[in-house]
């Protein structure tokens, strides 16, 4: 800790906006890839240390775009985060100087809405910006803002921000959602673990992150755990403690070096890798004729079926966990264009998250995109390079499985999309011994 400095100063460069990927397709990827800690863990351990003024510190955390969003966040909250190493960030929010969470932020990254929860529940107040819609969907807040008035806070909606109080201090409450939300549930548990009494979050999500969270604040003091798969309970706490805790692996990083080694026609192994939480997805490939199998922490990919007698169609439905993650559709989509016969996709949780396949079929594909939530795949059809341009996080790191497929030459514009959620990933695929480079807009030289 002694020479553990500020964490914006000189450790994490500022993001290179306008960059591209420059990726020659057609090689079969071979070697292994560590897997990184999960960005959809770190994001709100991130902002659940506000909870507490000790020091809690933060293990595997994954060196990427929005980690440095909500490190810097929190700096400007006055907050102390240092990073003593690569991958360990350190939280001390002894004090809070604001409680004002700007429209930066939140047009840079919409998980800064998870300082809600616990600012309000701290501090007693916090004002916030809407983070609004993105590209995969309109993604509204409401089931935040209602499970924040259920536990007693009062909250308006002025120009763009919400105006929160919690007079005295929050109160346990059954929070009912009308449907599962991720950050909804993870929101409403930081702020019920400070409430004044017992909390009961119904239906609750059930993703791995979920419970990586639940692990982490019990760590810090909280009586928190999920009595049934689908229910959470808490009961409050006058406040909370530091704590240590290690970042699970990223299980939607792994699905997607699991879906490069396939389409690659490649044989890789992923080490530090979540098999457990990847059910849905490994039946998926399984029933596709990809070959995985899982050791204790590893996950050994065999694509050879691809040049051999053919991946096999699938037809694919996203629903919430225990179900086929959302996130995990496009790289999957990626597959099925390698795959003999007619695949359709339906993706039930966002409404514009098969937009991206139009760039896809600049690259060769045959999708038929037939309403926002369906999409018919026709393969295999040979993908080619092409000029295409990235949209979203996971859709980025798609069109990369794509070009890895393609014969020829394929730029992806918009690289730091990608840089958001994944850490190094154009260094891990050249370890695999994938042709990319990531380059300057309108300059030619090499910045990998
Ligand atoms: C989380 O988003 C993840 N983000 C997403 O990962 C992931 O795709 C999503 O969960 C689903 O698994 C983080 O954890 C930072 P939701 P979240 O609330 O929590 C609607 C990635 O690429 N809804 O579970 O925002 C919503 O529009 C990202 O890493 C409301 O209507 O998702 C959606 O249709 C993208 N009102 C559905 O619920 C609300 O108040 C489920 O969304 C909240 C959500």
């Amino acid at each position: 800790m002694a020479d553990a400095r500020p964490f914006h100063w000189e450790y994490v460069p500022e993001p290179v906006q306008q960059e591209f990927f420059r990726i020659e397709g057609g090689k079969p990827l071979s070697g292994s890839v560590a897997i990184s800690g999960a960005k959809n863990a770190a994001l709100k351990m991130l902002a659940a240390a506000t909870l507490t003024g000790e020091r809690c510190r933060f293990t595997n955390v994954p060196e990427i775009e929005d980690v440095r969003v909500m490190a810097q966040t929190l700096t400007e909250l006055g907050v102390v985060v240092e990073r003593p190493e690569p991958n360990v960030y350190e939280v001390a929010a002894g004090d809070v100087e604001w409680q004002f969470v700007p429209l930066e932020a939140a047009a840079k990254m919409r998980a800064s809405f998870m300082l809600l929860g616990p600012l309000l529940a701290r501090c007693g107040r916090v004002i916030i910006s809407n983070p609004g819609g993105d590209r995969i969907g309109r993604r509204p807040v409401n089931l935040h803002v209602e499970a924040m008035r259920t536990l007693g806070a009062q909250i308006e909606y002025r120009n763009g921000y919400y105006f929160a109080t919690a007079p005295g201090r929050l109160r346990g409450a059954e929070i009912r959602f009308p449907f599962v939300s991720v950050m909804g549930t993870e929101n409403a548990m930081l702020a019920a673990t400070l409430a004044d009494g017992h909390t009961v979050l119904r239906p609750a999500a059930q993703e791995p992150e979920v419970d990586d969270l639940i692990a982490c604040l019990q760590k810090m003091g909280a009586e928190i755990e999920r009595t049934y798969p689908d229910t959470i309970e808490i009961e409050g706490k006058k406040r909370l403690r530091g704590a240590e805790h290690r970042v699970i692996p990223d299980r939607i990083e792994a699905g997607t070096f699991v879906v490069a080694g396939a389409v690659s026609g490649g044989k890789i192994t992923l080490t530090g890798a979540p098999c457990e939480h990847l059910g849905a997805f490994i039946e998926t490939m399984g029933r596709a004729g990809v070959g995985v199998s899982c050791g204790k922490d590893t996950i050994e990919v065999d694509g050879s079926a691809l040049e051999a007698e053919g991946f096999t169609a699938v037809d694919i439905e996203t629903a919430a966990y225990p179900g086929l993650a959302t996130d995990l559709q496009p790289p999957t989509s990626v597959l099925l264009t390698q795959a003999k016969g007619t695949s359709h996709v339906r993706e039930t949780i966002f409404e514009d998250r098969l937009e991206w396949m139009s760039e896809l079929r600049r690259m060769g594909a045959s999708i038929d995109i037939k309403d926002s939530h369906t999409a018919v795949i026709k393969g295999r059809q040979r993908l080619h390079g092409a000029d295409v341009e990235i949209g979203d996080l996971r859709a980025g790191a798609s069109l990369i499985l794509a070009a890895l497929a393609a014969t020829g030459t394929t730029t992806i514009h918009g690289a730091h999309h990608v840089h958001r959620g994944y850490e190094n990933i154009e260094g891990k695929f050249l370890d695999l011994g994938a042709r990319i480079e990531r380059l300057a807009e309108g300059n030619d030289a090499s910045s990998s």
